[in-house]
């Protein structure tokens, strides 16, 4: 596949772009009948789009210059539209535990995929490492959706992944310190590592939010439970992988990353999508980000006198995303790295890491005398994933 070039991208003028209405109220697909993997990217794009809205407004508050201010407040409304018409795909008749089921899809298909595509070897460990924790959530949630809604995980998934324990949830629980990791440096990272930084962070950061404004939403204590749990531990990963970032990128620098990753992420999704529908909507988002991108480079070359492509790194992304079957890597993934816990920001198994470890303490008292991820499991009366099917079946 061809590389993406954002400086050499057709953009729409950012003074077309907003949205009627009608527009923003898109049809939503199909929960039985979509591609799985055209799920998977409606959860990441409505991820990306809002940390571009969270971002830009927090960019905002924190800069003096109205013209910025300005500039900010209008590429930042037409990412809040595009926010909306891409959420909006996803239909009424998906239940909230089948979402959840595609989020955590997209978190460790997506993460699979950048690990591969990694070339910093620190960064892809990283991946690596919370990979296997998001594996470890969906697992959980097909036990929660069995007993729920009498409903089948891998069924609901089309087969595209398999549904196995993985590094287990009640181990995931660390003090914040733990999740300090060193960060790229802005000078020599490659375009591609700044990509993956902004994409990864962007999709656990709406991981979290989606568990934290819909696990409430049950009556069922356990199902609050696990909620509570795991989005607590996408907090953490939240703060391990913007941890990966370099602190001494400006505003303005970030804002421009972010523009140029938005536009390379519905590229990626126009490369690979299944769905003429969709794929036209994606190469038209990605249009508008290009007239993002230009009013970015625009701000830091006004106020930072800064060469756009030097800030990148590079003129192109050489792959893009692709959202497709990541079973052999996961597996193998997961038989090296099971055991693996953080330890001074490096990575060991867990029966080496010293017994000063701050999380030791931290996740015994979070975990107490209850701990929704184990529940979830021993009250199916069995593990893995034939139990789940038989159970299903026998409903
Ligand atoms: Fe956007
Ligand atoms: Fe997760
Ligand atoms: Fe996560
Ligand atoms: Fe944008």
């Amino acid at each position: 596949m061809t590389a993406f070039r954002p400086f050499d991208e057709k953009g729409t003028p950012i003074e077309e772009q907003a949205m009627s209405w009608k527009e923003l109220v898109t049809v939503p697909y199909d929960k039985k009948a979509v591609d799985p993997h055209t799920r998977t990217r409606v959860i990441l794009m409505n991820g990306i789009e809002n940390n571009a809205t969270l971002t830009k407004h927090a960019i905002a508050r924190l800069c003096p210059k109205p013209e910025v201010k300005k500039a900010l407040a209008i590429t930042r409304r037409v990412d809040s539209m595009q926010q909306q018409a891409v959420n909006w795909m996803n239909p009424a008749q998906q239940t909230i535990t089948e979402t959840t089921l595609g989020f955590e899809q997209v978190a460790f298909d997506l993460t699979a995929n950048l690990a591969q595509n990694e070339e910093d070897a620190y960064q892809k460990a990283t991946l690596d490492f919370a990979l296997l924790e998001d594996f470890d959530h969906l697992y959980r949630y097909a036990f929660l959706y069995q007993q729920l809604e009498g409903g089948d995980a891998s069924k609901f998934l089309k087969d595209t992944i398999d549904i196995k324990e993985g590094r287990p949830t009640r181990v995931h629980h660390r003090h914040p310190s733990d999740e300090m990791r060193r960060s790229w440096d802005k000078n020599t990272a490659s375009p591609k590592t700044k990509m993956n930084y902004f994409t990864i962070v962007s999709a656990e950061q709406q991981t979290e939010l989606f568990y934290k404004s819909h696990g409430q939403m049950y009556e069922d204590e356990l199902a609050r439970g696990l909620y509570t749990e795991i989005a607590d531990v996408e907090e953490q990963h939240v703060t391990l992988y913007e941890s990966l970032g370099d602190g001494s990128m400006t505003p303005l620098e970030m804002n421009f990353l972010m523009e140029v990753n938005e536009a390379y992420n519905y590229w990626s999704c126009a490369q690979t999508e299944s769905d003429p529908r969709f794929r036209q909507f994606w190469e038209e988002m990605m249009r508008d980000e290009i007239g993002h991108v230009r009013s970015a480079m625009d701000l830091l070359q006004r106020f930072e006198n800064k060469d756009p492509e030097k800030v990148l790194g590079g003129d192109r992304i050489e792959v893009p995303i692709v959202f497709e079957e990541t079973k052999g890597y996961v597996n193998r993934v997961l038989e090296e790295q099971r055991g693996l816990q953080p330890y001074n920001m490096e990575y060991m198994p867990e029966h080496k890491v010293p017994k000063d470890w701050p999380s030791f303490a931290y996740r015994d008292r979070l975990n107490g005398r209850w701990t929704p991820s184990e529940v979830v499991v021993s009250a199916s009366g069995g593990r893995g994933k034939e139990r789940v099917k038989v159970q299903a079946r026998q409903r």
